[in-house]
């Protein structure tokens, strides 16, 4: 493989990548280089290195990063060759090592890389996160750049993404709902905060309409899309009222990534994914995620 082909191929995991964690990764410079330097290999108990992110998170950059050398993203050729053989896998393993050094960079830990990976395997098939662009930027100024509300939000769309090829005969403008939904969905908690000193989901259903009705308007949304959208999250802790499958998918990806936290006893975890999720990939998912034999174990002990 020469160097300027394997180039090219980061390149294109890059650019494939969603617009909205594209768009995110600022300052970062793809490196490639023969092999690591032994010390380093040592420091990482002489495994073989494939890739290596260093530098400083984007959580971890404050208001005072400025004038900062690009973050690196090193990939190590040798190694790579190493374990590619001859199957000639090279985009395949490209893609998972530049994926990994940048879940990384976002600050991610091993389970959330794994997590955001398995996603993008699904996203790619669907691709619409980069329609909705304007919307990411947004929700990261209403945040305040809050990674754990970016984070959960990105996992909620990333749920609803795959559970949306369910319903293929469901219009544009169905999927554009589901999405926005997604997207929008917490878009209240942090004024709920401010203004009842408490996240509950009561309040965050009066506060997160209007602010979503605003960026809704001023990304010139039609008014159906508006208001459904509003609704959806004027209601989104009603866990048992959906009343559209919009309605539904969003409920469902909400819960996909909330049930790691929520208290339910092992016994009646199964009964409540029975009953809650209604669609086949969200089903499929919860029992895949939380009634797995050894999730079950631990959460016994
Ligand atoms: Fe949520």
């Amino acid at each position: 493989m020469d160097r300027k082909t394997l180039e090219l191929l980061i390149a294109e995991v890059v650019t494939q990548l969603p617009g909205s964690i594209r768009e995110n990764i600022k300052n970062v410079e793809f490196i490639i280089e023969d092999l690591p330097h032994p010390s380093l290999s040592r420091q990482f108990g002489n495994n073989l290195l494939l890739g290596l992110y260093q530098g400083i998170p984007l959580p971890k950059r404050g208001e005072g990063y400025t004038f900062v050398l690009p973050d690196r993203i090193v990939l190590y050729q040798k190694n790579l060759e190493r374990v590619v053989g001859e199957d000639n896998v090279w985009r395949e393993k490209i893609r998972e090592v530049v994926l990994h050094e940048i879940g990384h960079y976002f600050g991610f830990n091993e389970p959330a890389i794994q997590e955001l990976m398995e996603q993008l395997d699904h996203v790619k098939e669907v691709r619409p996160m980069d329609d909705f662009s304007n919307y990411w930027k947004w929700i990261q100024e209403v945040f305040h750049n809050d990674e754990h509300m970016m984070n959960h939000t990105r996992k909620v769309f990333g749920y609803c993404v795959q559970i949306l090829p369910d319903f293929p005969t469901m219009s544009e403008q169905g999927k554009r709902m589901t999405l926005l939904a997604a997207i929008l969905h917490d878009i209240g908690i942090l004024e709920a905060a401010k203004k009842y000193g408490s996240r509950m989901g009561k309040y965050q259903h009066i506060e997160g309409p209007p602010i979503a009705r605003t960026l809704m308007m001023e990304a010139h949304e039609c008014p159906e899309v508006i208001e459904r959208v509003t609704f959806i999250i004027g209601n989104h802790h009603h866990l048992f009222q959906a009343d559209g499958i919009d309605f539904q998918i969003l409920l469902e990806a909400d819960m996909l990534v909330n049930l790691a936290n929520e208290r339910i006893v092992p016994e009646r975890l199964a009964a409540f994914i029975e009953r809650f999720f209604k669609t086949t990939t969200g089903k499929r998912l919860a029992r895949d995620k939380y009634l797995s034999p050894e999730r079950v174990k631990g959460q016994k002990k």
